[in-house]
C-alpha cells in the first residue's frame, strides 16, 4: 500500500492518538479529527512525546519527529479532513449515534474509493454500514491500547464488505508492523468479547470482597502470565468505554454480559481510569500509586 496514501483518523482520544502515530510513522499524511480543540492538542504533543520516548531509548531515528510533525495535520472539521482521505478510521467515542453520523459525513465527504474503518470495540459493522452510501468499503479496524506497543489490528467484515476493502484494510495494517486476524462480524468480535467478560467477572470478584483488587490482579498476573490484571487493564481501557461495550454485549449475547453495578459506579463517579487518573487504582504522573485500590463498600 504506498505510504502517500492519505489517512483521517476521527477521535483524538488515547486510540485516536495512537492510531494517527502509527499511520504518521509508517510515512503516511495523517488529518487528526476531534470536536475538541483541547483534545487535539493533547493529542499531537502525546505522539511526539512517544517519538521522543523511542529516540531517547535508542529505537526511533531522531529524524522520525520532522517527519511525524511536517505530516500531521489538526482538524475540527470533519467533512473537509475526509475530502480527498483515501482512508479514514473512525475512532471516538463508544456510542451508535456518535458513529453513524461521523462515518456518514465522512463517508459523503471522501471519494467513492475510500475506505471507511471503525475503530469500533464491539459494535456491529453491518449497521454501522448503514450509514453509508457504499456499505461494501466499510470495514472494522480494531486496535489495542497502547497502539504502538500493541501488535494486533484486528480486521472486521461486515455483511457486505468487499473482498477489496478487506485486502486494502490488511494492507494498511501490515504497513504499519501490526500482525492482522480476520473476524466475521459477531458483538465483541473476538477480542472485546474475551476481554469484557474478564474484566466483568473481576469486578464481581472485587464486589463481592472475594480479594483485593491488588490480589485478582497478581493472579492472573502469576498464575496465568497475563501482562496486567483484569482490572489494571479495565483502568487502561477506560471504565466507561467498557461499560458502553457491556451494554451492548448484554443485548446482543445475553445474561452472562450483565455489567457488574460497580462499573456502573465507577463511570458515574467519573473514575474512568488511567485517562483521568484515577480507576480502580489512583495514578501520579501516570504510574499506578501503590495501595490505591478501590475497596467497594
Ligand atoms: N481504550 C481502549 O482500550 C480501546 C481499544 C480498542 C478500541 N477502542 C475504541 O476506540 C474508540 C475510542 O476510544 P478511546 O479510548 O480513544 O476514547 P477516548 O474517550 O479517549 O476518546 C474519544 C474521543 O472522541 C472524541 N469525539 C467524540 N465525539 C466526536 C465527534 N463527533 N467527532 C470527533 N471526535 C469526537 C472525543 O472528544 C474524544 O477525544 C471507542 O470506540 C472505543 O471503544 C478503545
Amino acid at each position: 500500500m504506498p505510504t502517500n496514501d492519505r489517512i483521517t483518523v476521527v477521535g483524538a482520544g488515547q486510540m485516536g492518538l495512537g492510531i494517527a502515530h502509527g499511520f504518521a510513522v509508517a510515512g503516511h499524511p495523517v488529518v487528526l479529527v476531534d470536536v475538541s480543540e483541547g483534545q487535539l492538542e493533547k493529542a499531537k504533543t502525546a505522539i511526539l512525546g512517544i517519538i521522543d520516548e523511542g529516540v531517547k531509548r535508542g529505537k526511533v531515528d531522531a529524524a522520525m519527529r520532522g517527519q511525524v510533525e511536517g505530516g500531521l495535520t489538526l482538524s475540527k472539521d470533519l467533512a473537509a479532513a475526509s475530502a480527498g482521505a483515501d482512508l479514514v478510521v473512525e475512532t471516538a467515542t463508544e456510542n451508535l449515534k456518535i458513529k453513524l453520523d461521523i462515518l456518514k459525513t465522512a463517508a459523503d465527504a471522501a471519494g467513492e474509493d475510500a475506505v471507511i474503518a471503525t475503530n469500533t470495540s464491539a459494535l456491529s459493522i453491518t449497521e454501522l454500514a448503514s450509514a453509508v452510501n457504499n456499505p461494501g468499503r466499510v470495514i472494522g479496524m480494531h486496535f489495542f491500547n497502547p497502539v504502538h506497543k500493541m501488535k494486533l489490528c484486528e480486521v472486521i467484515r461486515g455483511l457486505q464488505t468487499t473482498d477489496e476493502t478487506v485486502t486494502r484494510t490488511r494492507a494498511w495494517a501490515e504497513g504499519m508492523g501490526k500482525t492482522h486476524i480476520l473476524v466475521n462480524e459477531a458483538p465483541g468480535f473476538t477480542t472485546s468479547r474475551m476481554s469484557a467478560m474478564l474484566g466483568n467477572e473481576a469486578m464481581w470478584m472485587l464486589s463481592e470482597g472475594v480479594a483485593t483488587a491488588e490480589d485478582i490482579d497478581t493472579s492472573l498476573r502469576l498464575a496465568f502470565n497475563h501482562p496486567m490484571g483484569p482490572l489494571e487493564l479495565g483502568d487502561l481501557t477506560g471504565w466507561d468505554t467498557r461499560l458502553s461495550v457491556l451494554h451492548y454485549l448484554h443485548q446482543t449475547l445475553g445474561e452472562k454480559f450483565r455489567p457488574c453495578p460497580l462499573i456502573s459506579k465507577m463511570v458515574k463517579a467519573g473514575r474512568y481510569g488511567r485517562k483521568v487518573g484515577h480507576g480502580v487504582y489512583r495514578y501520579e504522573d501516570g504510574q499506578k500509586v501503590p495501595g490505591s485500590g478501590l475497596r467497594p463498600v
